[in-house]
């Protein structure tokens, strides 16, 4: 038995295993459309082959200025949901759950256009954002981006709120003012929203940053307070991940360093969590699962270097899965 292969139900869907593909940009659009292209099926498309149970595309803008990059893709309108269904039927073909990470660059944006935020504060060597007067409009555009994601066959939402974007710049105390709870408002609102707009039945990941890794940032402790308000405005599971608001953060880098973080997240907020970081290892992620610091485990670089990762990891646990038809002499 294997925890890292039993499946694990997010409310109507069952993911096969508990791995999950990381989002990772790709800066391969190259119209500036925010369609994504060939590129992009093949490379989820590659990943689902290779057994993760969940595959989750990279952070995806819900509006044009949302977007990290020009050579990012988008969610923001039909020819884009066209694109995505595509790469979705190809993911669900293969065995796996296609996920998309709903995003908003905020001041972390780097194109020809003004982006906005909580602060006028560039990030360093960035451009000068525009102080967002209203959230109003951020909200509407998470809603539009979730019901697109829907319509383009993506089975699982995660709403990226981490590494130092729009959402992470509203409760990150480095880049907004006032309280905790005035601060993780926009957060947990366009959640809520989320979750009002797709119904009971979609699973909804928040991804957050569980610390900024600075004295005076975001701590773990308020990552609690964070997941609580989340889970109740109808989070099914908090992706928690760390850093990206700050360039002075000192990272203590090493095999499963932000696991601790899904840990209390877990244990102090009684969520499910996803753990991610420097988690490469089969029997590393199974003990993640076993020490009950996670319910699910993303990896992003190993997928990389290897997208047959969850075939092998089977391998190493002792777990048959089946490998694709026209793999099998292979496994
Ligand atoms: C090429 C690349 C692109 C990434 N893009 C995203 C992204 O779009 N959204 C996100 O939340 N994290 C992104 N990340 C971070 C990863 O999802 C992951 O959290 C991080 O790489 C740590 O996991 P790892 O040690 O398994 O690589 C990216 C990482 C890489 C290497």
């Amino acid at each position: 038995m294997s925890l890292l292969f039993t499946p694990l139900q997010l409310r109507s869907v069952t993911l096969p295993n508990r791995i999950a593909v990381s989002p990772m940009c790709q800066y391969s659009v190259t119209a500036e459309d925010g369609v994504p292209t060939d590129w992009h099926l093949v490379h989820l498309g590659s990943r689902a082959v290779g057994g993760a149970g969940l595959v989750i595309a990279e952070a995806t803008a819900v509006e044009p200025r949302g977007r990290i990059s020009a050579q990012d893709v988008g969610i923001w309108n039909d020819e884009q949901v066209e694109a995505w269904k595509r790469i979705t039927r190809f993911i669900k073909e293969h065995g796996a759950i296609p996920g998309i990470q709903l995003a908003h660059a905020g001041r972390k944006a780097f194109g020809d256009w003004v982006p906005v935020a909580p602060t006028t504060e560039p990030f360093p060597g960035l451009n000068t954002p525009e102080k967002l007067e209203s959230h109003a409009g951020i909200v509407k555009a998470f809603v539009e981006g979730a019901l697109k994601a829907i319509e383009a066959g993506f089975e699982v939402l995660e709403i990226h709120a981490a590494h130092g974007y729009l959402l992470h710049e509203f409760y990150s105390p480095l880049t907004n003012e006032g309280s905790i709870e005035e601060r993780i408002a926009v957060p947990v609102e366009v959640t809520a929203a989320v979750r009002a707009a797709v119904g009971s039945d979609v699973p909804v990941i928040v991804r957050i940053s569980g610390t900024d890794w600075v004295d005076d940032g975001w701590t773990a402790d308020d990552s609690v307070v964070l997941a609580q308000a989340l889970k109740a405005a109808g989070a099914d599971l908090i992706d928690v991940s760390s850093g990206g608001n700050t360039a002075q953060a000192e990272i203590p880098i090493g095999p499963g360093y932000q696991v601790p973080l899904a840990e209390a997240v877990r244990r102090k907020a009684d969520v499910p969590t996803g753990a991610v970081g420097l988690i490469t290892e089969a029997k590393q992620a199974e003990q993640v699962l076993l020490d009950g610091a996670a319910d699910l485990v993303l990896l992003a670089r190993e997928m990389l270097r290897d997208p047959y990762w969850p075939l092998r990891a089977a391998q190493e646990l002792g777990v048959e899965v089946k490998a694709p038809r026209q793999y099998a002499r292979a496994f």
